[in-house]
């Protein structure tokens, strides 16, 4: 049992409280942002003269060494130190001797957990955003080729009115295209640095925080000591985030294993995405599909554990706080699967255009084609509107569709209808006269696309932001 602390206790910890009580198991995923942080902390020391250069010099060369000995697999994170923290330090003074001491000056673990898990999850935010644009330049590929792929778009899982598959993805492109929006607005309102605020009432050192929050490239420091160790915002932010990333992927994942089934047969996904059965030969499940969609519970689970982690903590730090990682880590590390995972499948997958394009036929689709047909030649819509209600049950009853029959027969529903009703009841014209922005039809689809590729030709890394506070 290594521990930082013990100068007032006069028994050993008991060894399950000792368990218990570690965070080594996990906090050690955040090693390397616990170094960064110490290195920021020595070279603002020795600036401020608090360290000598020759201090610096010493305690840097032993972080640095421990660092790459860690990489290289020469120096193993082992559990019989407290946590990531004890385990640097402990072995940085077996490594340079007293000097090492030195290394915690004017920082708690308070001030440090709560900078390296800023940090850690600061890198994060850009590896899901990264994920996410990845998914979106799919989506746009599947966009591009399929602005007249017909298929029917659903309300309430009933056939309502025909769009392309093109429009159908465009959907999603939104969604995800708002979840970068999200993780950019988190990024800037978590980046200023907690490191100088010491156990919760910043230290008498002459530190100089704005310094330590340039080197650590944050925004500034964070301007309340007591908010800088107990804040956990901008976990919950990210939790948040990742919950309505998991929300759309599992809402995508729902959609391709109907249409992957034998009744809708709209997509083939490709065998490298899909599993067998043990028993059932002819099985090719959707596996992945569900196992996303089964694991955004999990992803909502880490938020409302959070949230209910925090409800009740009076300030500042208390040691429910170490509860936040766990949970943030496997989140963190499950959107992310899944955004790679769905990105390969959805890549992958065939569309059956003939089938989907068929589908889109049948079912009434076309309307309220149908009544805007008969409002153009002026009937009031809502006459119209009954008018083809009455088309329908009549077609129902024939079983067909209202573009199967004939001209004498639609002319007794209405004098209006004359032969270039067809034309326009027809499924290419249905989709095609959609123009207005945001529409289905291939014209306003294309310019939707043009946007998309504007959009993700920039990153919002590279973007001018404002400074927040
Ligand atoms: N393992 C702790 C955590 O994750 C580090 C901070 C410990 N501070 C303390 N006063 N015990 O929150």
């Amino acid at each position: 049992m290594a521990q930082l602390w013990g100068g007032r206790f006069t028994k050993e910890t008991d060894k399950l409280v000792y368990r218990f009580n570690a965070s080594i198991s996990f906090d050690r995923k955040f090693f390397a942002q616990d170094i960064e942080g110490s290195i920021a902390h020595v070279v603002m020391l020795a600036k401020q003269g608090v360290l000598t250069k020759d201090e610096k010099d010493v305690i840097l060369k032993g972080l640095t060494g421990i660092r790459r000995d860690v990489e290289e697999g020469k120096l193993q994170i082992t559990e019989e130190y407290e946590d990531i923290h004890s385990f640097v330090e402990a072995n940085l003074i077996d490594r340079i001797g007293d000097v090492g001491k030195k290394l915690h000056t004017g920082r708690s673990r308070n001030d440090q957990v709560a900078l390296d898990m800023r940090m850690y999850v600061r890198l994060e935010v850009l590896h899901v955003d990264e994920l996410v644009k990845k998914l979106l330049g799919t989506l746009l590929d599947i966009m591009e080729n399929n602005t007249d792929t017909y298929m029917p778009g659903f309300t309430h899982m009933q056939k309502a009115q025909p769009v392309t598959l093109a429009h159908h993805v465009g959907a999603y492109f939104e969604m995800f295209k708002r979840d970068r929006s999200r993780l950019k607005d988190i990024y800037y309102r978590m980046n200023y640095c907690p490191l100088g605020a010491g156990a919760l009432a910043g230290t008498t050192y002459p530190l100089d925080r704005n310094y330590t929050a340039s080197l650590l490239g944050f925004e500034g420091p964070t301007l309340n000591s007591m908010d800088s160790v107990s804040d956990r915002d901008y976990v919950i932010e990210l939790l948040s985030a990742l919950s309505v990333i998991m929300m759309h992927l599992s809402r995508f994942c729902e959609e391709i294993i109907t249409w992957n089934s034998d009744e809708y047969r709209f997509v083939e996904i490709d065998d490298a995405y899909s599993t067998g059965s043990s028993i059932m030969p002819q099985k090719k499940n959707p596996d992945i599909a569900e196992l996303i969609r089964g694991k955004t519970g999990r992803v909502y689970g880490a938020l409302v554990s959070m949230l209910t982690t925090m409800k009740g903590l009076p300030l500042a730090y208390n040691k429910d706080m170490q509860e936040d990682k766990e949970l943030t880590f496997d989140a963190i590390d499950t959107a992310k699967g899944c955004l790679a995972l769905f990105d390969g499948m959805i890549g992958t997958v065939r569309f059956r255009r003939d089938v989907m394009e068929k589908s889109a036929v049948k079912g009434f689709t076309n309307a309220t084609d149908a009544a805007d047909y008969l409002a153009g030649r002026g009937v009031p819509f809502r006459d119209a509107h009954a008018i083809i209600g009455r088309l329908v049950l009549y077609c129902i009853d024939k079983q067909c569709g209202i573009e199967d029959l004939s001209i004498d027969e639609l002319k007794k529903f209405s004098p209006v209808f004359e032969e270039d009703v067809y034309d326009a009841v027809s499924l290419k014209t249905c989709v095609d006269r959609r123009l207005t922005t945001g529409a289905p039809g291939p014209e306003a689809m294309k310019e939707v696309i043009a946007l998309a590729k504007e959009y993700l030709a920039k990153d919002w890394q590279d973007e001018e932001h404002v400074k927040l506070f």
